[in-house]
């Protein structure tokens, strides 16, 4: 005889869901996917048409950017932004969305002088949606003095609960990739090219990323670094402007700059770790970069 189903516990529910991933709310009414479920596959009348397809749902109301997806520079960021996302005009209690967010993420980021203040000038910034989900800003780890600054994609369940880039699984690889070559935390600077976790842990938009990037822009030239490593392909698409993944990207040498740095930085790519994680035959490779990368340190010593 089949059994009851036993009613869980709230709490054992959340529990249960949290486990399963399940880890945001998304809208303010419940929806019954079973209905839905059943109403897909009821037989069809026989006058019934099928419905024109519908667009995938939309998890927002604010407008969507409409940025060409590809390489982000760090210059051309500037010149991409406002005739890129002309049309996104700002609607009453969201935040500010496209050229606008961007032009105050610029004047904010500019006028700081000192990563504290920057962090400071993130705190009020109003302009990234990510802020409504994230649990807290995730800026940066390691010191402001650091030799590398190194640019994850984005601040994952466990970062968002700390408000501290890579201290998760990833973070604790990066750990041991910094050891092999005689680097901690205390020696470098860890960040990523957002600031706040997206939903679910989605890939960030590039809308996202142009929001956050004078952020990031700022950071790299007030820490000026001897060398800037892109940590995972979307890291190394955003601050390397080369249309290459990151396979093709990793080992090889790149120049940054921004129009307010007095020289550019020697500036790399890397899988990221999560990536190893999954792969781990790849982590010659990683071995190969990061000896790489001890060698660049010592010829800019
Ligand atoms: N992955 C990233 O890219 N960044 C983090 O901070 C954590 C995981």
């Amino acid at each position: 005889m089949p059994s009851e189903p036993v009613p869980l516990a709230p709490r054992a529910l959340m529990t249960w869901y949290l486990e399963a991933g399940v880890d945001e709310t998304i809208g303010d009414a419940p929806v019954d996917r079973y209905a839905a479920a059943a109403r897909a596959f009821a037989p069809l009348e026989a006058s019934a048409r099928p419905a024109p397809a519908q667009p995938a749902p939309v998890m927002t109301d604010r407008p969507q950017a409409s940025l060409t997806p590809g390489p982000l520079m760090p210059e051309a960021n500037k010149a991409l932004q406002p005739a890129a996302l002309a049309g996104n005009g700002k609607k009453d209690g969201l935040p500010p969305a496209g050229d606008e967010a961007v032009q105050s993420a610029y004047t904010l980021a500019e006028a700081a002088q000192s990563v504290a203040a920057l962090r400071a000038a993130l705190e009020t910034f109003d302009g990234c949606a990510l802020q409504k989900t994230a649990t807290n800003l995730v800026f940066t780890d390691g010191s402001p003095e650091g030799q590398v600054v190194f640019v994850g994609e984005a601040p994952g369940a466990e970062e968002d609960r700390q408000g501290v880039p890579f201290v998760g699984p990833s973070g604790k690889l990066i750990d041991r990739m910094l050891e092999s070559i005689g680097l901690d935390r205390t020696r470098v600077l860890i960040t990523n090219t957002i600031f706040w976790r997206p939903p679910g842990n989605r890939s960030p938009t590039t809308q996202e990323i142009a929001i956050c990037m004078p952020f990031l822009e700022r950071l790299i030239e007030l820490v000026d670094p001897k060398v800037l490593v892109a940590v995972g392909g979307p890291a190394a698409s955003a601050l390397l402007a080369q249309p290459q993944g990151i396979t093709k990207l990793r080992g090889r040498w790149f120049s940054y700059e921004t129009s307010r740095m007095v020289r550019p930085i020697p500036a790399t790519a890397m899988f990221h770790p999560a990536y190893l994680l999954r792969s781990p035959a790849q982590k010659r490779d990683v071995w190969r970069d990061m000896l790489a990368l001890r060698r660049k340190l010592d010829e800019e010593s």
